[in-house]
């Protein structure tokens, strides 16, 4: 007996490392992702031998030698639309790289492998073959041959499609994906056109709130999936193509055709284009802001609405969004209104979707709230700060727990808020991620308001949201 259970004791602690060997390998595989991705762009800029270059290919190797000290061989696969390590999915280095994504696929690279016993001068030289032409890298008969004529030995490539076994419904995810990154660089142009004070690229605005509206008429609950991807660095683009799904959810729900729903995108897009002209230590200032800083940030909603003024073809809605978004139901916010009671309807949906979003992200001046906290938020400012009705209509379409919520239930399990369930604002389809003892396990979807009727038990309740950096899970991963 004794011997049993000392066995189980070690079982236990073989798991433990296994799971924290696991959860070091994919943090460390992400850095070496990033500093690949840097070390691209970094050479595309600068000559191989100047000190930017040597510092980037520093930097990978540092972070290269950290994977290798928890793995083998790093191996990074490119699968439809999106990075996996091994067979994880790097939902949100699939976002923020997409470039590189694109250009791999375009290359000819299913899959990259890197060996250990890989060099700073070898690095350095693949990374001056990825950034060949197209045209230069099919003359000389592609990248593989490329690298072998250099005698590159630890960098090894797959052929496109090595990887590709995918279900129908990640390919359609990871399109889904691709479009909202789209989104997130058409806002981009557009911020920089209102800085070189150019004509803004509506048209391109309009397609992206068109495309984002035909998502959101296929499948709403898939689409606000998506509006859990943050950028830290880049809020603002983020937080706008976010505002710009919430918003068109949230509205889809009431009796609005699409040339209005186009007129609110339009308007939830663009609802903080005059940030651009708030100086970016201001806005992303860590302490409390002076009141002269304070005074200039609210001047955003009407600079915003200038902005828009002056370009020929935005709806008069659409500006009146980006001037009240920050007005408040009541009209105690500003800037001030007089002459009606309310804020504008369009202004009102954006409010809500807007302080829900912002309360999510992680900002330099506080962490990230879990959605049920913002939602709460929403809830207890019903009637002053905002529409009561619009905020009982967005509760119903997010539920308790929105979508992407890392939950734990009664049970101890934790698990990522996959789908709501209709009628069970508490209960909704959860992934579970990780058993009541904290291991990892085979991802999995529950039904909890069925698995609560079926067990007769409360063991499959939710008790309460979690932070993910708490517990350092990325959600994403597992939508
Ligand atoms: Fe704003
Ligand atoms: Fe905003």
């Amino acid at each position: 007996m004794e011997g049993q259970g000392f066995q189980g004791a070690e079982d236990r602690k073989k798991i433990a490392l296994d799971y924290f060997r696991s959860k070091g390998l994919l943090e460390r595989a992400r850095e070496v992702l990033k500093h690949l991705s840097a070390a691209k762009k970094t050479f595309l800029i600068y000559p191989p031998h100047h000190e930017m270059c040597l510092q980037a290919v520093s930097q990978f190797m540092e972070a290269f030698s950290a994977y290798l000290r928890w793995g083998k061989e790093f191996s990074l696969r490119v699968i439809g639309e999106e990075f996996f390590f091994e067979e994880r999915l790097l939902a949100r280095e699939s976002v923020l790289y997409y470039p590189l994504l694109n250009e791999l696929r375009e290359k000819e690279v299913g899959g990259i492998t890197l060996l250990p016993g890989l060099d700073g001068a070898e690095f350095s030289d693949f990374i001056q073959l990825l950034n060949l032409g197209w045209d230069e890298i099919a003359e000389a008969g592609g990248l593989p041959a490329l690298l072998e004529a250099k005698g590159a030995a630890h960098v090894l490539l797959d052929k496109p499609g090595t990887w590709e076994e995918k279900p129908r419904q990640l390919r359609e995810l990871a399109s889904a994906r691709e479009e909202y990154f789209e989104a997130v660089d058409v806002i981009r142009e557009l911020v920089e056109q209102v800085a070189s004070r150019k004509r803004l690229s509506l048209n391109k605005a309009n397609r992206v709130v068109g495309m984002i509206l035909n998502r959101v008429g296929e499948n709403r609950s898939a689409v606000l999936g998506l509006a859990t991807i943050k950028s830290y660095d880049e809020y603002t683009s983020f937080h706008s193509v976010n505002v710009l799904i919430l918003s068109l959810a949230l509205g889809s729900m009431l009796p609005l055709d699409r040339n209005a729903l186009m007129i609110l995108g339009t308007g939830a897009l663009l609802h903080d284009l005059g940030k651009v002209t708030i100086p970016q230590n201001i806005l992303n200032k860590k302490g409390p802001l002076t009141r002269r800083e304070w005074e200039l940030m609210r001047q955003h909603p009407v600079r915003g609405a200038d902005i828009l003024l002056a370009q020929p073809g935005v709806h008069p809605l659409s500006v009146t969004v980006a001037y009240e978004h920050h007005a408040r139901y009541d009209l105690s916010g500003y800037p001030a209104i007089s002459g009606k009671d309310h804020i504008s309807l369009f202004s009102r949906i954006v409010q809500v979707v807007d302080v829900f979003d912002a309360m999510t992200s992680a900002r330099p001046y506080q962490g990230a709230r879990t959605p049920d906290h913002a939602i709460r938020v929403l809830v207890k400012g019903m009637g002053n700060a905002f529409d009561p009705l619009l905020v009982k209509i967005f509760v119903d379409m997010m539920g308790l727990y929105p979508v992407g919520t890392l939950v734990r239930l009664r049970g101890g399990e934790l698990g990522v808020v996959y789908e709501q369930a209709e009628g069970e604002a508490a209960s909704p389809r959860v992934k579970i991620i990780r058993d009541c003892e904290g291991r990892e396990v085979e991802p999995y979807l529950v039904d909890v308001a069925r698995l609560r009727e079926e067990a007769g038990g409360d063991d499959r309740e939710v008790v309460e949201s979690v932070l993910p950096e708490k517990v350092a899970v990325d959600p994403l991963d597992y939508l």
